[in-house]
């Protein structure tokens, strides 16, 4: 088949602006792409990071006020390893240091509406039948690949005869960028898209609602959170206008990028080691208890965390349990930040048990890896979760994860159980209800399980075995694509 011509826009993109998931995707899954021969280009905000990153751009093109309040700015070109990249600079609205959506003092940016409004509006032009880009031959895509509220509102300019099939996949449906109604006219969008079934959302302008009723077709990254969505329990509001486009939804699970994500070769890790080298990774978690401060113990199961400190992940479960932890008996390590309440509770509980539980607040990649790896198993309790990447990384890291069975969890992790042991399908832990209750009932299963070596053994190496390549999701991802660009046509 002939390749694709496709617009991938996004608002992050690892390594160099990452705030969760979505910064891994962008960086894999177009890459993955491109490896298979198609003409993918990534758009995303020219931040201080990018710029840093690529100091010698190209200019592709200056554009001139979309709308009245939307600035002028510039598309610059880069490279990255190959990837072409197109960078929407406009120093007014993305020159700001740090996360991409917080100011300093983790509150919104007030004018994100705009930000973001102008983002979606370039992914449009790009797409749309009377532009194309001079460099290199007139190009404009056959499908324009959307990622969360921060592009979806793109599809509201599309539409027109010529334009690209466009695509809105949804990481995470809580975050659906709702603004005031004076966005319909700041960002110049056409009148009739302030309609039920079109922007409008209680009165407000919505991006993701916009993209989700008028793009082509939609997806998101896990089938079974393509069916929870569906439900007014996981939808945020946005469940009736799911069932009404069930037939253009799919849920493509993530997939794990294996050149960074892999104990045989992570440079990060005190010790590299495999499926068939297990007693390495023995190393991995001496070195993490010296770095975060825990005692040197090998009696018990040493758990990881790592995470946005969010409702979503379940984690004030952790927070309840507190010191039983510590008596099962077990040692806790936890990367992350987010809800000050549950920071300051964490660094709360790491004081009071000094040695078994350990607390860094931060975002720290390397130490992310030195986690899934000397850890000997992964905590990820989620309310909810669209995909989750950490519980695939802890399978590839030999860190059986206990989690919620919910979105991807549910898809890629499989309870410990006299069957699934028989036919060799076990790889962690998984409970139905968020209580603390049964999350303790899963932590004390896994630390028997823990010290019964050849059994521990088997469930980490069925995990380590997997294969969540990133090729074999680009192929779902190419036939939405095509089955895209064949329904708009
Ligand atoms: P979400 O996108 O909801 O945050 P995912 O599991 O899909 O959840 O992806 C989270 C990504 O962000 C993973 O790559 C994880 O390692 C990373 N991450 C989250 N918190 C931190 C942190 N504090 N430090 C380093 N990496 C983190
Ligand atoms: C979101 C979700 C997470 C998913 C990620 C990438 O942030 O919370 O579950 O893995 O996007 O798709």
């Amino acid at each position: 088949m002939s390749p694709l011509s496709i617009l991938f826009a996004t608002a992050e993109m690892a390594p160099w602006v990452k705030t969760g998931g979505l910064g891994d995707v962008a960086a894999a899954l177009p890459a993955a792409l491109h490896r298979a021969g198609h003409d993918v280009r990534v758009l995303i905000p020219a931040y201080p990071a990018m710029h840093q990153a690529f100091p010698q751009a190209t200019l592709l093109a200056e554009l001139p006020p979309l709308a009245a309040a939307l600035p002028a700015a510039r598309l610059l070109a880069v490279e990255a390893d190959g990837l072409p990249l197109i960078l929407l600079d406009c120093p007014a609205l993305f020159n700001r240091p740090g996360n991409p959506y917080l100011d300093p003092l983790g509150h919104d940016w007030a004018d994100n509406g705009i930000r973001f409004g102008l983002l979606s509006r370039v992914a449009a032009l790009l797409s749309q039948a009377d532009f194309s880009l001079n460099s290199p031959h007139n190009w404009r895509p056959d499908v324009v690949h959307l990622n969360d509220w921060q592009t979806a509102l793109a599809p509201a300019w599309l539409g027109n005869a010529g334009d690209a099939a466009s695509i809105v996949t949804v990481h995470n449906i809580a975050f659906q960028g709702n603004f005031s109604a004076s966005h319909l006219h700041a960002l110049g969008l056409p009148e009739h898209v302030w309609r039920y079934d079109g922007v409008e959302f209680h009165g407000q302008l919505s991006f993701l609602k916009a993209g989700l009723h008028l793009a082509t077709l939609i997806s998101t990254v896990s089938p079974t959170y393509a069916r929870e969505i569906q439900d007014e329990a996981f939808g945020y509001g946005l469940a009736p206008l799911l069932r009404h486009r069930t037939a253009a939804l799919r849920g493509i699970l993530n997939g794990v990028d294996n050149a960074l994500w892999n104990p045989a070769t992570d440079a990060a890790l005190a010790a590299p080691y495999a499926a068939n080298r297990l007693a390495s990774k023995r190393k991995n978690k001496c070195a993490l208890q010296i770095e975060m401060g825990l005692d040197p113990a090998v009696d018990r199961p040493l758990f990881g965390i790592i995470s946005r400190l969010t409702e979503q992940k379940g984690l004030d479960l952790v927070l309840t349990l507190g010191e039983g932890i510590t008596q099962l008996p077990a040692q806790l390590a936890i990367l992350g930040s987010g809800d000050k309440v549950m920071e300051a509770g964490f660094h709360e509980l790491a004081a009071r048990h000094p040695g078994q539980i350990a607390f860094k607040q931060g975002f720290n990649e390397a130490l992310a890896h030195r986690i899934e790896a000397g850890a000997d198993s992964f905590l990820m309790p989620s309310r909810f979760e669209p995909c989750g990447l950490n519980q695939m990384y802890s399978l590839r890291y030999g860190t059986p994860p206990i989690v919620r069975a919910t979105g991807g969890l549910a898809d890629t992790v499989i309870d410990v159980s006299a069957a699934t042991l028989v036919d060799k399908t076990a790889n962690g832990f998984v409970i139905n209800e968020a209580t603390p209750h049964a999350l303790w009932l899963a932590l004390e299963r896994a630390s028997r399980c823990w010290h019964e070596r050849k059994l521990w053994q088997t469930i980490q190496q069925t995990g380590m075995r997997l294969d969540f390549s990133w090729e074999h999701a680009a192929q779902q991802y190419l036939t939405l694509y095509r089955d895209a660009i064949a329904t708009h046509h």
